[in-house]
């Protein structure tokens, strides 16, 4: 079966083409830069983008498969979470191709494709603690099958994503921030000592966390010019991989998990994939880089589960929908 995945609800325009004999058989990826000047996503700006790169995207994709569209056999997008007027690109592009080819479609909720990009690599064993960490989401679930999710907690504020990305912009690195923070951390040391917000919280919040107070405290650090950018990068960074990891082994624990899947655009810090590696007793999951991101890719894959698992597609008056609850 050959599956068409359309993401598209953030900054990255995405098409892929998976085959469910052979894999992944292509996955173009086109990133927005225009958003460098805001030091942030800029909504009108990203779904004109969309708009613009969609149908050159979805060419190369075929032709990067040697398919052609009439091969498509399901036609799959993001619908939810993200920026409304993004999702409507893609939501909308998936439909009209979907009405053109006559064939199903199924709408893919973006975070289980994060978590599920990880079974491109590999068939991870039920149950696991999943760690989503992206731009727009900071979720501890435990995942139970493929479509029964248990939350367990959340950032009640911003996003770790969210929070690299502000303080990239405050040390003036560029958007994101992310990989430019991993880098430079690569050559700092954890000097500072800055807070680990709700790392010892009991009682209902145990499992939340909350970033704002971290990221308002190393912005004045900044500003302060005392310590190195590298210092400050690898001090920040520590604080919050410490948070996430000790959280998530809470997670372990209270619910007798022994599986860690991470996901989402954070996955990729290397830090974090260095720490990960120290924790013995637990079996941690990453994707690998390219997967990490928004890609088409896991949209596919996702769809190509939903499909099998339902024998037949949507109908075609779903709705893109911008938040998750
Ligand atoms: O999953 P994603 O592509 O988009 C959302 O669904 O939000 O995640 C993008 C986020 C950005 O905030 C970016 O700064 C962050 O992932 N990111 C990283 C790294 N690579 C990307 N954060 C920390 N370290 C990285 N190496
Ligand atoms: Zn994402």
């Amino acid at each position: 079966m050959i599956v068409l995945g359309i993401e598209s609800s953030c900054d990255d325009t995405s098409v892929a083409v998976y085959d469910s004999e052979r894999g992944i058989l292509s996955n173009v990826v086109s990133s927005q830069f225009i958003h460098l000047e805001f030091g942030g996503v800029y909504p009108e700006l990203a779904a004109r983008e969309h708009t613009k790169n969609f149908l050159p995207v979805l060419d190369k994709a075929l032709k990067d498969a040697k398919i052609s569209l009439n091969d498509v056999d399901v036609v799959t997008a993001t619908f939810m979470p993200g920026l409304i007027i993004s999702l409507v690109v893609g939501v909308s592009a998936a439909k009209s191709l979907s009405f053109s080819i006559n064939k199903p479609i199924v709408p893919v909720h973006h975070i289980e494709a994060h978590i599920f990009a990880n079974f491109l690599v590999k068939e991870i064993e039920y149950p696991f603690i999943a760690l989503v960490v992206s731009g727009g989401h900071t979720e501890l679930i435990l995942v139970k099958d493929f479509e029964d999710y248990l939350y367990i907690g959340g950032t009640l504020d911003d996003a770790v994503g969210e929070v690299f990305d502000k303080v990239a912009r405050a040390m003036d690195l560029g958007f994101p921030g992310g990989p430019v923070i991993d880098r430079l951390a690569q050559n700092g040391k954890e000097v500072i000592k800055f807070p680990r917000p709700m790392i010892n919280e009991k009682g209902e919040n145990r499992f939340n966390f909350s970033f704002s107070g971290l990221k308002t405290a190393v912005i004045k650090e900044i500003r302060k010019g005392i310590h190195t950018k590298e210092d400050i990068a690898a001090s920040f960074q520590g604080a919050i991989i410490e948070t996430l990891l000790k959280k998530t082994l809470d997670a372990c624990n209270e619910f007798n998990v022994k599986r860690v899947v991470i996901a989402g655009g954070v996955s990729a810090n290397s830090k974090l994939r260095e720490e990960v590696s120290k924790i013995k007793g637990i079996e941690f999951y990453y994707p690998p880089l390219n997967l990490c991101t928004d890609n088409g890719a896991m949209v596919a894959f996702t769809g190509f589960k939903r499909f099998s698992k339902y024998k037949k597609g949507f109908k075609l008056d779903f709705e893109a929908k911008a938040k998750c609850r």
